[in-house]
């Protein structure tokens, strides 16, 4: 299966959607991660740290994909048009990760009507939800569900641990000592079997 992520808004969580992705699918079976986003992010997430799976450029993609019966593929913000058909087109799962905030949103349905001329398969992700008694997470999955858009029925919590794992290099599971390292690590294990039961 290839699962790629992509947005047109920056800092959206693309990247700690893909490796984390990359992190529940390799349980089943061999996961590639592919770092498509020339800030190398992923990349750089890997040599901070141990990731239990493969890293690697999308240059390098092209020998490694056969390989690999799980891609994910983070993207850069911002696609242009023909690079949007490319990557909509190139993958069997178009996930959009999303902050629940009026400009993601925006242009998250910005990316949306941009799919629509393609043949894709996407699903909204809503993520970095900010806690209790802020409800814009709420809302935001409200206004997405009553504008019949695909939206995953998990949503990723906003939790520093998945800072702290950037910085170890690990996935948001193998943090230790942060009591929300397993809250953190459900949210995304959650998408994963909304995926790949
Ligand atoms: N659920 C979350 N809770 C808290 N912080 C998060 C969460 N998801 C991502 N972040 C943090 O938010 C920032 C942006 O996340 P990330 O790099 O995954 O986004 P991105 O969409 O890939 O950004 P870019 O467009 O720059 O590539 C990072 O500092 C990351 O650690
Ligand atoms: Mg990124």
């Amino acid at each position: 299966m290839i699962i790629t992520v992509a947005s047109f808004k920056g800092g959206v969580g693309k990247s700690t959607t893909a490796l984390h992705l990359a992190a529940y699918l390799h349980s089943d079976s061999e996961a590639l991660l592919v770092d498509g986003d020339l800030n190398r992010s992923a990349l750089e997430w890997a040599s901070r740290g141990n990731l239990p799976f493969k890293v690697v450029d999308e240059k390098q993609a092209v020998k490694f994909a056969r390989l690999y019966e799980h891609i994910v593929i983070d993207t850069p913000a911002r696609p242009a048009p023909e690079e949007l058909k490319t990557i909509a087109e190139g993958c069997d799962l178009l996930v959009l990760p999303t902050s629940p905030d009026a400009l993601a949103l925006q242009a998250t349905l910005q990316m949306v009507d941009a799919l629509k001329k393609l043949e894709t398969n996407y699903k909204i992700l809503l993520t970095l939800i900010p806690p209790y008694p802020n409800r814009s997470g709420e809302e935001a999955r409200n206004a997405i569900a009553s504008s019949g858009l695909p939206l995953f029925k998990t949503g990723i919590r906003r939790l520093t641990v998945f800072q702290k794992a950037a910085l170890e290099g690990v996935p948001v599971n193998q943090v230790k000592r942060d009591s929300y390292a397993g809250v953190a690590w459900r949210c995304y294990s959650e998408v994963g079997k909304e995926i790949l039961p």
